[in-house]
């Protein structure tokens, strides 16, 4: 695949299935940052994923794919990206796990945000495993996606301090608003790397 590079916005796609809090942080960055993405389409595995109303919001295309059958609903996700120039995939939220094949053919340009300091806690339910391992710290993780969950090369990571009164809704919230500050920072990373 060709290099990513700074001087121009890269045609993003944001893959979610739920709430898309860091769907609508991205499309706000990529309008307030030039040079850097543009959001150009988003992919949902359920139209019951809410942030599917920034499509709406930011007329920004959508598309949803059931993933009846993976292999041959990755290889329509695949046509769909090439068809609208996609360079550069962000998942924010998408709770599939996306095939060794898919991955290769965008080796390097999918990044993924988890809500944990990885490599600790890969999967669900990352801020109760955190408070009930009675763990001091807490935070997020922005990495490339690789075939083994979770555990593609770390680009960057924000850490918070767990206190007493939490539990996983208020690690949940605290956690979420620094994915809202490192998800960005990451890109901007990774564009001037590239
Ligand atoms: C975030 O915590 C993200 O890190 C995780 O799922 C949550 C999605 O939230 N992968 P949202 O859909 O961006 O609101």
């Amino acid at each position: 695949m060709e290099k990513l590079t700074g001087l121009k916005a890269i045609n993003t796609a944001v893959f979610i299935s739920g709430t898309g809090n860091n769907l609508k942080n991205l499309i706000k960055f990529s309008k307030t940052k030039k040079n850097s993405i543009s959001i150009n389409l988003i992919i949902s595995n359920t139209n019951k994923a809410k942030g599917l109303k920034y499509a709406d919001q930011f007329k920004i295309k959508k598309k949803i794919f059931n993933f009846q059958n993976t292999i041959i609903t990755e290889q329509n996700i695949l046509a769909l990206l090439k068809k609208e120039k996609i360079k550069f995939i962000c998942l924010a939220g998408f709770m599939r796990i996306l095939s060794k094949n898919f991955i290769k053919k965008f080796n390097g340009k999918i990044i993924n945000i988890h809500p944990s300091l990885l490599p600790k806690y890969k999967g669900l339910d990352t801020h109760e495993r955190a408070i009930s391992n009675k763990d001091q710290f807490a935070g997020c993780t922005v990495h490339y996606v690789s075939a083994k969950l979770d555990s593609g090369k770390i680009i960057m990571q924000k850490q918070i301090k767990i206190t007493r009164e939490d539990n996983s809704t208020t690690l949940a919230k605290k956690v979420l608003k620094q994915e809202l500050k490192l998800y960005p920072m990451a890109i901007m990373k990774i564009l001037i790397n590239l």
